[in-house]
């Protein structure tokens, strides 16, 4: 057992979500948390906070600050260069979603989305009143790609923002440049403000590279946004804390004309501290947990290939998230809810992430080995005594 593992009873003791939404019965693989124990140097920065009772206004200079980590994390982990006036500390990345469609956009105008995707964008259009214009990936028989054509096509007059996933939730995609490009390159030949969410872009497997959206031409990165955090890849999200980045001047301008800096929120401390020491002094724990996640990810790929083959599956290049497609399964009602009820596992609903994801289950495997084989042999027998009764 690695050293980060944490016991079932000690997940179950906690107040998370992850361990909670369900009856005692049913194995968790859904919210995006990992059960893994948080890296020493964040630890000890929320331990410093509560032994010092600091709980009052903040006061941080230098290299405490969210905005200096920040910089020099995409600086050391993606050769990109930031401008710290052009960033945010903000209290969560969805938040931003949301900002953006109201800064943006006006109600009844088109955001693009590559569909499936991460259900709090849907939420967004869906809550401000804005239209959806879809972009589904396209299965080219090896992996989910940009649908470049599609993506053309849909884009209309009314079209205000493209938003972007990228590493994308949930298939695991880490788009090439050349994906990029062609959404950068339309946005700027259609005047469209450029979303582009990179929380999951510390979760990348051998083989991809992550390559910020900003750092692709001049022209792309002025009409661009960024949002990130520490809190998929260091397991933190509990603490509240995520960072956005204009592009441009003008583009912070516009944005802060309709959404006041006020409205946002002030980020709290826990959340700056544990995020500020994740990124300068936690590397060495994530380069140990992607090793887990690399072999966590291997294991369900070959399980399904052998024991659930009516899954269409793709290892992803990036998250701790795999995507199972169902539909050759042939199930009596939604995979979501069977993997529920008959094999007592509790996944994400491909419903959720859009009319692309109907016969879809998207599973967390960033757990231990014990519970990730428990959550698979009980859908693969799940599956077989369904099979079985048909027969
Ligand atoms: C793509 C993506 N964006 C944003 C979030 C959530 O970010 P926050 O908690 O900062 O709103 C998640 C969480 O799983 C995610 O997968």
């Amino acid at each position: 057992m690695a050293g980060f593992e944490v016991s079932e009873a000690a997940l179950r003791a906690r107040r998370g979500a992850k361990w909670h939404h369900h009856p005692a019965d049913v194995m968790p693989a859904w919210v995006a948390d990992m059960d893994f124990a948080v890296a020493e140097p964040v630890q000890e920065a929320i331990a410093r906070i509560v032994d010092q009772g600091d709980y009052g206004y903040p006061a941080r200079s230098g290299d405490e600050t969210l905005t200096a980590a920040f910089v020099a994390r995409m600086q050391d982990r993606f050769g990109w260069t930031v401008d710290p006036d052009l960033v945010q500390p903000v209290t969560e990345c969805v938040q931003c979603m949301y900002g953006t469609a109201l800064a943006f956009s006006e109600p009844g105008e088109g955001i693009v989305l590559q569909t499936p995707i991460y259900p709090p964008f849907l939420g967004t259009i869906e809550k401000t009143g804005r239209r959806l214009v879809e972009n589904r990936l396209k299965d080219d028989g090896t992996r989910y790609v940009l649908d470049v054509d599609g993506l053309r096509a849909a884009v209309d007059d009314t079209t205000r923002i493209l938003m972007v996933c990228n590493p994308h939730n949930p298939t695991g995609r880490v788009f090439s440049r050349d994906e990029l490009m062609a959404l950068g390159n339309l946005a700027v030949e259609r005047d469209l403000v450029i979303l582009c969410d990179e929380i999951h872009a510390d979760l990348l497997y051998p083989g991809s590279t992550h390559i910020p959206m900003a750092t692709l031409s001049p022209a792309i990165a002025a009409r661009t946004i960024t949002i990130t955090s520490a809190t998929k890849s260091f397991n933190i999200a509990g603490l509240r804390a995520a960072v956005m980045h204009f592009g441009s001047a003008d583009l912070r301008a516009r944005y802060r004309a309709r959404v006041p800096d006020s409205l946002m929120g002030q980020i709290g401390i826990t959340g700056t501290d544990a995020t500020v020491a994740a990124w300068r002094h936690a590397q060495p724990w994530l380069d140990e947990v992607m090793e887990q996640l690399q072999s966590n990810r291997d294991y369900v790929a070959q399980f399904i290939a052998e024991e659930i083959p009516g899954i269409h599956h793709y290892k992803p290049e990036g998250t701790y998230l795999s995507w199972l497609d169902c539909r050759a399964l042939d199930l009596p009602e939604s995979p979501y809810k069977f993997f529920l009820e008959t094999a007592k596992v509790g996944l994400n609903d491909g419903a959720m992430f859009g009319e692309a994801g109907k016969t879809c289950v998207r599973l967390n495997f960033a757990t231990s080995e014990t519970v990730l084989r428990e959550v698979l042999s009980r859908m693969a027998s799940a599956v077989q005594r369904v099979h079985a009764g048909k027969a």
